[in-house]
């Protein structure tokens, strides 16, 4: 991945992640984790090599298929971009509204995510009368609006203490356990020991470790 200013952020990478995976993307700041999860749901293309995401192919796919794929790719971005003058529902409605869901529709789908998360009591509430780890949530919540089979997730626990930052993994590991393949970009490695996962790290854009590398593309 070469940007416009001519910075190669990822080169020489060749993984396999297979669907149900658990994976935490570690890196030094810079390192290209969020590069690698924006090339994962098409917000930016591969410049040379291949990248297929659910059987999808990046670098060639039309806006259509680029649409389709994110229809089934929750993501969380990295500062969880709520709206803070939109209601929790709103918030985590979002992502059906686009596709032309109802209120009628979306409530009680809104409803079962929230309560999935623990939040199911804050649906009319606004963002900024929750705390940072609630907000980690409500992120989670619109992420798994769909039932997506895959949730990209950018440095969820980052700015939360160790306890929250265990119960926002605690939810991504129960999603994971429904058959849901997570990818989460961190710096929190301490999370490891309590929920295990495979680790693919980068450095300067380049693979150091990753599993099941394939030696011949
Ligand atoms: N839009 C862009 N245009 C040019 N260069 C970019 C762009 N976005 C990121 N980069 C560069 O690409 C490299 C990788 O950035 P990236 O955001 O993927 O790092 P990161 O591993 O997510 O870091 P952090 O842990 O700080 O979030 C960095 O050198 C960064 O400056
Ligand atoms: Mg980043």
């Amino acid at each position: 991945m070469r940007y416009k200013t001519g910075k190669v952020a990822l080169s020489g990478i060749n993984m396999d992640i297979p669907q149900g995976s658990f994976v935490y993307l570690i890196g030094e700041s810079g390192a290209g984790k969020s590069t690698l999860l924006k090339m994962m749901y098409g917000g930016i293309r591969p410049t040379s090599g291949q990248l297929e995401v659910q059987g999808t192919t990046i670098r060639d796919a039309s806006e259509h298929q680029i649409r389709a794929l994110r229809q089934r790719t929750g993501i969380i971005f990295q500062g969880n971009r709520l709206l803070h003058s939109r209601t929790v529902f709103e918030n985590v409605a979002l992502p059906l509204r686009a596709q032309g869901w109802n209120a009628e529709r979306l409530l009680p789908r809104v409803e079962k995510v929230l309560s999935f998360v623990g939040l199911k009591d804050r649906l009319w509430s606004y963002p900024e009368t929750l705390s940072g780890g609630e907000q980690q949530r409500v992120a989670i919540a619109r992420a798994m609006l769909s039932n997506p089979p895959l949730i990209l997730a950018d440095e969820p626990t980052g700015n939360l203490d160790d306890d929250t930052a265990r119960h926002v993994l605690d939810i991504l590991s129960a999603l994971n356990k429904l058959g849901t393949t997570i990818i989460m970009a961190t710096h929190d490695l301490h999370l490891l020991t309590s929920h295990p996962g495979d680790v693919v790290q980068l450095h300067k854009g380049v693979l150091v470790t990753g599993r099941r590398q394939r030696r011949n593309p």
